[in-house]
């Protein structure tokens, strides 16, 4: 489990996260969602550990996460970044190989080569293991930055924005798989604009607004107020076949 106790976070005194707490617990998969700059992004990288809170503290299995060796976190917790532009070139199987970096000593072993193999066929991406990733699709660029992720055999994959340069398909594809695997025990936690996609897959919530936890708990939490009064936008709600959706009407 990780926790986040009464964080706060400012850059160069300006604050962006104000008074954050919440309990990720294993297994689950929980959206952060927000408008844009409400510190989605700058949360996850507290989360990593790429920056330090202000005030308050994050705990990894009841330990503050600033007293765990950085190789130690680097089994633990896999971070897949917002954008990823030009990329150092290297091959989509070398890519993901990096992500056993935590458990190679020298060189990579046998076993690390074969476990990169799995997570390529499991990610459906054996069939360009070998095409340098700069030449790829975003979409497929997405995909591999994942791959690297689970290489890394992490208890907790944190995502910033995994689904945003993805089509429908390769969407619900990702969000499926994460889900999959947030069955199997490890704890996602993700950035996402998309309330739809959001709803359907993830079992937790949490919503900031400039900067501050507007709210946090389960589906139901989701209500029409919340997503007009943070979004300034009407919305919608329907149900169908068991689903919600937001429908946006038009600004407020
Ligand atoms: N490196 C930085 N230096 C100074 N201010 C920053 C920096 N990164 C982000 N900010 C500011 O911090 C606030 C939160 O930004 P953050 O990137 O965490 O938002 P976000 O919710 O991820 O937004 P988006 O939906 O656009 O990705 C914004 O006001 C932003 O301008
Ligand atoms: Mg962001």
């Amino acid at each position: 489990m990780i926790s986040l106790k009464n964080i706060s976070f400012s850059y160069n005194g300006n604050m962006v996260l104000k008074d954050i707490s919440h309990d990720f617990l294993r297994g689950s998969f929980t959206a952060v969602m927000g408008p844009n700059g409400s510190g989605k992004t700058t949360l996850i990288r507290l989360m990593n550990g790429i920056l330090r809170p202000l005030h308050g503290a994050i705990m990894l299995r009841d330990i503050p996460m600033g007293k765990i060796r950085q190789d130690v976190l680097a089994q633990e917790m896999a971070y897949v970044p917002q954008v990823q532009m030009n990329v150092f070139p290297a091959t989509v199987f070398d890519t993901v190989l990096l992500g056993r970096k935590p458990y190679i000593r020298w060189n990579p072993g046998k076993r690390d080569k074969e476990f990169t193999s799995s997570v390529l066929v499991k990610l459906g991406l054996d069939d360009i293991a070998l095409k340098d990733i700069n030449r790829l699709s975003s979409g497929q660029r997405q995909r591999v930055f994942i791959a690297r992720a689970l290489a890394q055999e992490p208890d907790i994959i944190l995502l910033d924005e995994p689904t945003a340069n993805l089509d429908l398909q390769h969407q619900h594809e990702v969000m499926a798989l994460l889900q999959l695997l947030s069955n199997t025990g490890i704890t996602i936690v993700i950035a996402i604009h998309d309330l739809n996609l959001a709803l359907k897959y993830c079992s937790e919530f949490m919503l900031l607004d400039e900067g501050r936890q507007v709210a946090q708990g389960s589906h139901d939490i989701i209500s029409k107020e919340l997503i007009e009064d943070i979004y300034k936008v009407k919305v919608r709600i329907i149900k169908e076949e068991g689903q919600t959706f937001i429908i946006p009407l038009k600004p407020l």
